[in-house]
């Protein structure tokens, strides 16, 4: 049996590797816009970097976590995500001389999940995190960026950004005491994974997928109700920021999200083109993450977007640069090929190299690789001192002088 890759991983090439890459080129450049700069973090980090600031009753960290003993017998994980590892890296690196700062990353992640169509157990995320501020000025901004992104990328048109609040933790106190008690009394119907939250996490219970678990929703107290005072501004600020910037929004009440680490905005981008993998960007607040991981009380808000999702979403591609085709035939010709393509590519020219095969089959090379031009070099034109520059759009040809190539190919302007 050949070998073949892990399951819920694959090869990336050809059109997707290109989609991927422009989706993260695209990013780039709006988050530049923004004064974001980058981090890279490792891929392997200690396990009490993700196991308690995500929260146990996670599905991050109870199921999906690729955690496993190093050869030293340290406990280590696969990145799940971007942001425990962004704080963590924030209090390592003595940064909260700097904030607000403005960071983002973009690499693999690892979970292991069911894989399905836009699901996978390495998947890339690219993500911003802006850390140091607590006014929603800072939320709106981040959603901004996303949505420019998507704006680029001429998907808005195809995603809808949903927001919610998850209160700070005093909304969050009193929300889950009147939630629990209202669960407590249906718990008979409550899934399995459910009944394990009620007690560590019961918001939890709000976003599950489970019937069951839907119908006792329905008739669940309402979070706004339970939101203190700066909660409800900060949600209502939030919500004008985002008019104000004419970015459209819809509340979903039942958005909290899976991680533990957030508190007041949480954030979703959705589309209903990628089945149940609805989310390709999403996000929120999370003040209490930096100081729980043992830094000083920093306030921070990102998002992270799921770049292999994105790009599946993403149908033109910029053209790439059609490459000059050189054709040589003879062994002479072939060493002079190599020489003027050397020369061209030095130039600043994409030149595609015939290698093998007779004239046909290195002409078929040449359109097969996109060349709108063809430089044709045989024992004739080396007497001459001469290529062939042939047009393969109208078949046209001429003759240049070798001294004239890089010329004729750049007009001058
Ligand atoms: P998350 O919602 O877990 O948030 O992931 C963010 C995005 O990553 C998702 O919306 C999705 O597009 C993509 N994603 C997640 N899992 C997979 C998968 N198995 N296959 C493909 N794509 C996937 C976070 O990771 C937070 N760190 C976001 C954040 C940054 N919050 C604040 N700052």
């Amino acid at each position: 049996m050949s070998l073949q890759p892990i399951r819920g991983t694959r090869d990336i090439l050809g059109d997707e590797l290109r989609q991927m890459r422009f989706v993260a080129a695209t990013a780039l450049r709006i988050v530049k816009l923004y004064g974001f700069q980058e981090i890279e973090t490792p891929v392997i980090e200690p396990l009490a970097v993700f196991a308690r600031t995500l929260g146990d009753t996670s599905d991050i960290v109870s199921k999906q976590m690729y955690a496993f003993q190093d050869r030293g017998g340290d406990d280590v994980v696969l990145r799940p995500e971007g942001t425990a590892g962004v704080a963590r890296a924030f209090i390592n690196n003595g940064l909260a001389q700097n904030i607000p700062l403005k960071l983002f990353y973009s690499g693999p992640m690892f979970r292991y999940e069911r894989p399905q169509k836009g699901r996978y157990r390495q998947f890339s995320q690219f993500g911003v995190e802006l850390i140091g501020v607590d006014g929603v000025q800072a939320d709106i901004e981040v959603i901004a960026c996303a949505w420019q992104i998507l704006r680029e990328l001429k998907l808005d048109s195809r995603v809808k950004v949903q927001i919610n609040t998850i209160g700070d933790q005093e909304s969050r106190n009193s929300y889950r005491t009147a939630l629990v008690d209202y669960l407590r009394g249906h718990v008979a119907r409550l899934s399995e994974d459910s009944k394990t939250r009620l007690e560590k996490n019961p918001l939890r219970i709000l976003d599950s997928k489970d019937e069951g678990d839907q119908e006792v929703i329905k008739g669940a107290p309402l979070f706004e109700k339970f939101l203190n005072e700066t909660s409800q501004k900060f949600f209502s600020d939030l919500q004008n920021g985002l008019k104000s910037l004419g970015i459209p929004f819809v509340i979903d009440p039942m958005l909290v999200r899976g991680l533990d680490y957030y508190g007041h905005t949480v954030f979703e981008i959705t589309t209903e083109e990628l089945g149940a993998q609805s989310a390709v960007i999403a996000g929120g607040r999370y003040d209490g993450l930096i100081k729980s991981m043992g830094g000083t009380q920093t306030p921070g808000v990102g998002w992270a977007c799921g770049t292999d999702r994105i790009a599946m979403m993403v149908k033109d591609l910029p053209s790439e640069t059609s490459p000059i085709a050189i054709v040589p035939m003879g062994e002479v010709a072939e060493q002079k090929a190599l020489k003027l393509a050397h020369e061209l590519r030095e130039k600043g020219l994409t030149v595609d190299l015939g290698y093998s095969g007779n004239m046909q089959k290195r002409m078929k090379r040449a359109d097969k690789v996109g060349a709108k031009v063809a430089l044709i070099i045989g024992d004739n034109e080396i007497a001459k001192n001469i290529v062939v520059v042939k047009d393969l759009a109208k078949g046209e040809q001429k003759e240049i002088p070798w001294d004239q190539i890089y010329e004729s190919l750049v007009p001058k302007k």
